[in-house]
């Protein structure tokens, strides 16, 4: 088979949610109609609940799910279908952001008693960023929710998104009767529990006496809600989908199977094919021959006496072909893989050949950091995970003095996982760590001990955030560097960042170094 039919059957997508909307439901559903799966319940949640804040047990239990679970794949009417997993956990949003620049498009699912949560909010918010393709399932019509219409202005005002319903309820909770498929006009009709998914009841339009047999007293405000949704929303097209511009809206509930399988239809339709992605000298095709791929995340391995871990890497373009030398881009290095592993639903398998949109599993010993880029030989680096500044910092010292080298060591590594952030005092040389949550605090010194045998210790400091800084004036640059010497730290790569202890501080910066640009995130 050509590489263009490979890349033409593929689709790279992440679900993402609030926590509890029921994305691991649906993931499950998912991959019970691609047949990878036998019975429900087999998709374990990848998600560090609230409780667990101090169950290590739990945590070490959810990383090695969390390898399992990284990256879904399964065939489903001969589509190659690759879901991205992303960790619930709001403290570990940072991961889900990187793993959204291996995904081609989203599925958003939103809790219809809930609507629009936080943290879906900031998500899409990255998407739009990035134009993603969106779609919009709105789950768990079993239950009591919010009006369908008030709904859908709530996702356009809070997460800006232009939406049109491909599919509109008849009722919600214990009434709820089913949905009627824009797309297709047919009715599907809801009983709950079913896991056996009959077609929809096909009709030739809402006029059909059809829809007043099996409807009966609620025919009538389906016509007239369809009447609105015409007169309201544009018509659903492709090109605005893919372009980011507009968001197909599904309703349904995971749990009992319902609205699945057109969410799947629909998206096997018209989710893209691998895209191109960016590169500091060129845009990347799928299509072109020479293999090129990237780094998004790192999984350290369970197995605490041996520290290899997987480095998954999207395949942008080309093939990736197991045993065979390729260039690692930042060290100048070629390295070779004998087991490069694929992963089909819960299976991970050693494979010879991965296409684009693929995502490769490659065992690393600690050659690859996050964002590192693999090609046949070019020198080109993909762009696109960028580090925004973190919320709460801490400096970290060593509780151990014999164990320097260890704790040395077990924070580079852990920071090469993209765990947390680490900026070093230019000046001062402390070591500051940086996370979203406070969770990974305590995984950080977790892990140095058991891993490392290293012992940390956490001290307060007063930061508001770390903010990265460019300018081409080099008088205020100078002046600045001067003033704010012991304000400045240096990021992984090496890069200046200025410690703003406040808003206030940031701002009166702002203000005196007018010539100065200052940013939340390292990419600029
Ligand atoms: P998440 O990954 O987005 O965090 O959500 P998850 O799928 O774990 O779902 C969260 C809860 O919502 C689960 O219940 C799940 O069974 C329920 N749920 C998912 N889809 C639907 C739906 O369509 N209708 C209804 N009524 N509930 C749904 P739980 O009690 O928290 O967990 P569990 O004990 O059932 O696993």
């Amino acid at each position: 088979m050509s590489n263009q039919k490979e890349i033409n059957r593929r689709r790279t997508f992440a679900i993402i949610s609030h926590p509890d909307a029921g994305k691991t439901t649906l993931t499950e559903k998912l991959l019970l109609f691609g047949g990878a799966i036998q019975v429900a319940g087999a998709v374990k949640s990848n998600k560090i609940k609230k409780t667990a804040t101090s169950d290590w047990m739990e945590i070490e239990r959810q990383r090695g799910i969390s390898v399992a679970t990284s990256v879904m794949g399964f065939e489903y009417n001969d589509v190659k279908i690759n879901i991205l997993d992303t960790p619930g956990h709001q403290d570990f949003q940072e991961d889900t952001f990187r793993t959204l620049t291996a995904a081609d498009s989203v599925v958003v699912v939103i809790d219809v008693a809930k609507g629009v949560e936080p943290q879906t909010e900031k998500l899409v918010k990255v998407c739009r960023m990035r134009n993603i393709p969106i779609i919009v399932f709105i789950n768990k019509l079993d239950r009591p929710g919010k009006d369908a219409f008030d709904l859908l202005d709530e996702v356009e005002q809070k997460l800006h998104l232009t939406v049109t319903p491909l599919s509109w309820p008849i009722n919600m909770g214990p009434s709820f009767k089913g949905v009627y498929n824009i797309f297709s006009h047919s009715l599907n009709l809801f009983s709950p529990g079913k896991q056996i998914i009959e077609e929809g009841i096909a009709i030739n339009n809402l006029e059909d006496k059809k829809v007043d047999d099996y409807l009966k007293e609620d025919a009538d405000q389906l016509r007239e809600d369809v009447e609105l949704i015409e007169n309201v929303y544009p018509k659903f097209e492709i090109d605005s989908y893919l372009g980011g511009k507009l968001s197909p809206v599904f309703f349904g509930s995971a749990l009992n199977n319902f609205g699945v399988k057109e969410l799947l239809d629909n998206f096997i339709q018209i989710a893209p094919s691998p895209i191109g992605r960016e590169s500091d000298i060129r845009k990347v095709l799928p299509e072109e021959k020479s293999f090129t791929g990237f780094v998004f995340k790192i999984h350290a391995n369970m197995d605490p006496k041996h520290r290899d871990r997987i480095a998954f890497v999207r395949i942008v373009s080309g093939v990736f072909k197991r045993n065979t030398y390729y260039q690692h881009v930042r060290l100048n290095r070629k390295l070779k893989f004998s087991s490069p592993t694929s992963f089909m639903a819960q299976k991970k398998s050693i494979v010879d050949e991965m296409y684009p949109g693929d995502i490769v599993g490659l065992h690393d010993t600690g050659n690859f950091k996050i964002g590192d880029t693999i090609t046949d030989g070019e020198t080109l680096n993909y762009k696109g995970i960028p580090s925004f500044s973190p919320e709460l910092f801490k400096y970290i010292e060593n509780a151990s003095p014999m164990k320097a080298k260890q704790l040395a060591k077990g924070i580079d590594q852990l920071m090469d996982e993209g765990v947390a952030q680490l900026f070093t005092g230019k000046h001062t040389g402390r070591k500051i760590i940086g996370t979203v949550g406070a969770l990974q605090f305590e995984v950080i010194q977790y892990r140095l001990e058991h891993e490392y045998g290293a012992k940390c210790r956490f001290e307060h400091i007063t930061l508001y955030k770390t903010v990265w800084y460019k300018s081409s004036d080099q008088d205020q640059l100078k002046d600045f560097r001067a003033r704010k010497a012991t304000q400045i730290a240096l990021d992984k790569d090496g890069r200046e960042v200025f410690l703003a202890d406040s808003q206030f501080s940031l701002q009166m910066a702002q203000q005196k170094y007018n010539n100065i640009e200052f940013f939340f995130t390292s990419e600029f």
